[in-house]
C-alpha cells in the first residue's frame, strides 16, 4: 500500500468530479431550511446526482443507506438522512461524494437551518477557518502533519476539541486511499508532500470533548457530551507551485 500520485489529466477528473459536488452542495444551500427533513434532502441530492450523470460515492458504501451524510447538530459525521425536520437555530453538515468517469470528488459543508444562537455560529465559522488556514500552508515539501499542527492549534486556541478518531484521506479512483490526514499532529512530522498527490481535509471540530460515540446503527458518530460538533472538508491536489482545491 502506497500513495497513487496523480497527472495533471487525472487531477483534471478528480476536479470534473469536485464541481458537480460543489455545485449540489450550493443547490442544496436553497432548499435547507426550518421543517425540512433530511430524508428530502437525500432525495434531492440523489436527483440532482442523476441529473448531472454522476453516481453518489456513499450508497452502498459498506452498506452505508443514503446519497448523502447529514449530520445535525451533536452528530459528528455519517449521519444517516431521515425524517427528523430539521429546526430553526439547528446547525447541519452536509458531505457529498460522488464519482464521475470512475473519479471521486469529496466535500462538505456547514449550514445554518434559520439563525442559530452565536455559539453555533462561531464554532461554524472556527472551523471553516481551520480548513482554509490548513489548505493555505499546502505545497510540495512540507510535512504532512503540519496540516493537523495548524488545525488542532487554531481550534484549541478558540477553545475548541479536535476529533481524532476519523481523518482526512487520500482520493482518486477510489473513494479513500492513502494517506491518512490527521487534523491534529506535530509541526514538521510525517511524510513530505510530493506534487500529485490528491486528498481531502476534514476537520470536525468539537464545542465539547473530542471524545465520539457510534450510534447504535453502526453508522451515526455523535459526540460522547453531546455538545455542538461542525465539519469542512475539500478535495485537494498538492502542485507544483502550491495548492489547488478541487471542489470549488
Ligand atoms: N464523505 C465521507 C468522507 O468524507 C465518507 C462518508 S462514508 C459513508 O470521507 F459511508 F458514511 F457515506
Ligand atoms: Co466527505
Ligand atoms: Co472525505
Amino acid at each position: 500500500m502506497s500513495i497513487i500520485l496523480k497527472t495533471p489529466a487525472q487531477i483534471q477528473k478528480i476536479k470534473d468530479a469536485g464541481i458537480v459536488v460543489k455545485k449540489i452542495l450550493d443547490q442544496l444551500d436553497e432548499i435547507i431550511a426550518p421543517g425540512v427533513t433530511t430524508k428530502e434532502l437525500d432525495d434531492f441530492a440523489a436527483r440532482s446526482m442523476q441529473n448531472f450523470g454522476v453516481i453518489s460515492a456513499t450508497l452502498g458504501y459498506r452498506g452505508f443507506p443514503a446519497s448523502i451524510c447529514t449530520s445535525v447538530n451533536h452528530v459528528i459525521c455519517h449521519g444517516i438522512p431521515n425524517n427528523k425536520r430539521l429546526k430553526a437555530g439547528d446547525i447541519i453538515n452536509v458531505d457529498v461524494t460522488v464519482i464521475k468517469n470512475g473519479w471521486h470528488g469529496d466535500s462538505s459543508r456547514m449550514y445554518y437551518v434559520g439563525e442559530p444562537a452565536p455559539h453555533s455560529k462561531r464554532l461554524v465559522k472556527i472551523t471553516k477557518e481551520c480548513l482554509d488556514y490548513a489548505i493555505e500552508i499546502i505545497k510540495p515539501g512540507i510535512h504532512l502533519n503540519n496540516i493537523g499542527y495548524v488545525i488542532q492549534n487554531y481550534a484549541e486556541k478558540n477553545g475548541y476539541s479536535v476529533v481524532r478518531d476519523y481523518c482526512g484521506h487520500g482520493i482518486g479512483e477510489s473513494f479513500h486511499e492513502e494517506p491518512q490526514v490527521l487534523h491534529y499532529g506535530k509541526k514538521d512530522t510525517g511524510m513530505l508532500l510530493e506534487e500529485g498527490m490528491t486528498f481531502t481535509i476534514e476537520p470536525m471540530i468539537n464545542m465539547g470533548t473530542e471524545k465520539t460515540k457510534l450510534l447504535a446503527d453502526q453508522w451515526t458518530v455523535v459526540t460522547k457530551d453531546r455538545r455542538l460538533s461542525a465539519q469542512w472538508e475539500h478535495t485537494i491536489a498538492v502542485v507544483k507551485d502550491g495548492v489547488e482545491i478541487l471542489t470549488l
